[in-house]
């Protein structure tokens, strides 16, 4: 079975964000296995208006030609780490756009979580496997936490998320749980194409 693709999204899009610092860190984790393949992709590449199509597209074609790319994009991918910091004890207005502009491009792929902010971004996490889940994505138990005093020296200090040992075990499981049911999907998608072929 070919390598799985995996997009690591940042889901923040402001001038001064810490984002894509854990993104990378997730990557250059990722990078070591050789077991999975993984690209960064940075919302600030797909600058969307505010949704603002006549239907999601799991009943009308998208219009906008931001939106189009975003969804070549997404389709290009068997699963998603989304990287995510917490606003307001919720997602980033930012990343529920880019979710929404999507539908079957999410649909039967696997969904994880790395969550930054003073509790690890926990409860936007737990709001964004509710997301998940209407998009029809299968969701990693596993999520990465960085928080409190961690998260402080991280974002104000510049302390490397390589130091903090912990959370370097907690990437790993997270990628371990995401191959299993990544593959899991992947061999049922194909599967449902050859019958479908048939
Ligand atoms: C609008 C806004 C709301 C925030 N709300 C929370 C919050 O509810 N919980 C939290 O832990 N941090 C909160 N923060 C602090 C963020 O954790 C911190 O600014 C983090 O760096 C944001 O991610 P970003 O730098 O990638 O944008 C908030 C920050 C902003 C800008």
């Amino acid at each position: 079975m070919s390598k799985p693709k995996i997009a690591i999204i940042i889901s923040t899009t402001r001038a001064a964000r810490f984002g894509h610092k854990p993104a990378a860190w997730v990557r250059d984790i990722a990078a070591q296995r050789g077991d999975i393949e993984t690209e960064i992709i940075d919302l600030r590449d797909f600058p969307m208006p505010f949704f603002d199509e006549v239907s999601t597209n799991a009943w009308a074609p998208t219009q906008n030609p931001v939106g189009q790319r975003w969804q070549k994009k997404v389709a290009e991918f068997d699963g998603y780490i989304f990287v995510t910091a917490e606003y307001n004890h919720g997602i980033p207005a930012v990343l529920k756009n880019a979710l929404d502009y999507a539908y079957p491009e999410w649909n039967k792929k696997t969904a994880a979580f790395v969550g930054y902010g003073a509790v690890g971004g926990a409860r936007a996490v737990e709001q964004l496997r509710l997301v998940a889940a209407e998009l029809q994505m299968a969701t990693i138990r596993n999520g990465v936490y960085i928080q409190g005093a961690d998260f402080m020296a991280a974002l104000k200090e510049g302390k490397d998320l390589k130091e903090i040992t912990y959370l370097q075990t907690g990437v790993k499981d997270l990628l371990d749980q995401l191959l299993w049911w990544t593959n899991a999907l992947k061999t049922a998608r194909d599967q449902e194409k050859l019958t479908k072929a048939a």
